[in-house]
């Protein structure tokens, strides 16, 4: 495959994902959680906003000196002591970088800076010539870009570069935008603003409308090479960019997207379960990637397709992102194909008609409670056996069954279907073994 255009990520989920409530850290869990932020891959952490509390200044210092291979990133206002705060806190880093920002939108300079905007112009200019006298590698964001007067957004944007800014991060702030407008506003800075060449522009999208991804995602397209994430999507409201749906984007569409991340993917599901476990904030089930529903099916049909060929309703293999194994979930909706293998592993090798009784009492049970776990499998076995009840399963998967793929992965299974793009780990096809070329008939009467 041809080499792709890499796409920087920056991972602000120690700053931004902070700030989101319920997910604040101490300076030990901080290093905690760069230390597998790191393990992932990430370009740029950004690790806190040294200025805000002693706290935040010592979480910066000991993730600077936790993770060597990335730039360490730390956020200040634009103002003298937040600066030279944020240049102490990195003073053992690396590979530091000074990320300062500061509001352009008349609607924050008028009501919460009450600023002209000559004297947002001024002062951007001088904290980031300020920051470049310490540091060779400055991030300058104007905050609420998104909704800033555009003529104004690219007088900023050219002062920041001329004083040494290296990275422009056009921010969001609001998630207001929607992909069309904010490729457009990339592709305007990139055509108006001079020296433009000459830094990375990044992108920062808030998640308001549920578009933060697809922001970032058309950001890209129109010549954005950095995207600020968050492990789980966490951030300020309704949070940030995801870093897995991000990364899983462009590695399950490279047919779309002629880009790439340094990411080690199948860090993503391990890094959002520590992420979760060290904040006590719990990850949404149905969040794409690592939700613990992105990889389970219920519905008959679905199961029935996946033990066929996992690629009719998998776009990617749950190992490729870290997650164990597909999981087919014992509800109303499942069908006899899923019953009948848990049936067998349980260690029930049912005739038809047994199975076929087994399904009509399963379904019955199933439909007053939202799961059937494998003591209830067993006991309704035993009803139609007529065999003692009390037999226990020697394991037990609770109301899931956890599915493993054929594990020779061989090539030829893994050979992407028509009018998916060769080259992508795709899920592994199912039991060679299956016996039923029809479409499971799991509603009975139907
Ligand atoms: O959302 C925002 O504007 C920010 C900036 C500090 C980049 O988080
Ligand atoms: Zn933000």
């Amino acid at each position: 495959m041809a080499t792709r255009e890499r796409v920087m990520i920056f991972d602000t989920t120690l700053r931004d994902g902070e700030q989101s409530p319920g997910c604040s850290m101490n300076a030990a869990e901080k290093v905690r959680v760069a230390r597998q932020i790191d393990r992932m891959g990430v370009d740029i952490i950004e690790a806190g906003f040294p200025i805000a509390s002693d706290g935040d200044f010592h979480a910066v210092q000991a993730v600077a000196q936790a993770a060597r291979r990335p730039i360490i990133a730390a956020l200040a206002r634009c103002r003298r002591e937040d600066i030279e705060r944020a240049w102490q806190a990195l003073a053992g880093a690396a590979r530091p970088r000074i990320h300062t920002f500061l509001a352009t939108s008349d609607i924050h300079l008028e009501h919460k800076l009450k600023m002209s905007r000559r004297e947002c112009l001024e002062q951007a200019r001088d904290a980031v010539s300020l920051a470049k006298s310490m540091c060779d590698d400055v991030q300058f964001s104007p905050e609420d870009a998104s909704r800033t007067d555009r003529d104004f957004l690219c007088e900023v944007v050219q002062a920041v570069i001329e004083a040494g800014a290296t990275t422009l991060n056009i921010p969001d702030t609001v998630g207001y935008s929607v992909p069309l407008e904010f490729a457009d506003l990339i592709h305007e800075i990139r055509s108006r603003v001079r020296g433009v060449e000459g830094v990375v522009i990044s992108a920062h999208c808030h998640n308001d409308l549920g578009l933060a991804t697809a922001n970032a995602l058309a950001a890209v397209e129109a010549g954005a090479r950095q995207v600020e994430c968050t492990v789980n999507g966490i951030g300020e409201r309704a949070g940030n960019t995801s870093i897995e749906e991000f990364v899983m984007a462009m590695r399950v569409r490279p047919d779309r997207y002629a880009f790439d991340t340094m990411v080690a993917s199948e860090q993503l599901y391990p890094a959002s379960q520590f992420l979760s476990e060290i904040t006590g904030v719990a990850v949404q089930p149905n969040k794409a990637i690592v939700g613990r529903n992105a990889f389970a099916h219920e519905a008959g049909i679905h199961q029935d397709g996946i033990l066929k060929n996992a690629l009719t309703y998998e776009i990617m293999t749950p190992e490729s992102v870290g997650v164990p194994g597909t999981s087919l979930v014992l509800g109303k909706h499942s069908g006899r194909h899923a019953l009948a293998i848990r049936c067998s592993e349980l260690g029930f090798d049912l005739e038809r008609r047994e199975l076929d009784r087994v399904y009509r009492d399963f379904v019955v049970l199933a439909d007053k409670n939202k799961s059937v776990n494998d003591g209830q499998i067993v006991e309704l076995i035993a009803a139609v056996r007529a065999i003692p009840s009390e037999i226990v399963p020697s394991q037990s998967h609770g109301d899931r069954i956890p599915l493993r793929h054929d594990s020779g992965g061989s090539p030829a299974s893994r050979t992407a279907p028509p009018g998916q793009p060769e080259g992508v780990e795709m899920p592994r096809l199912f039991a060679a073994d299956h016996d039923g070329e029809q479409q499971e008939d799991y509603l009975w009467g139907v």
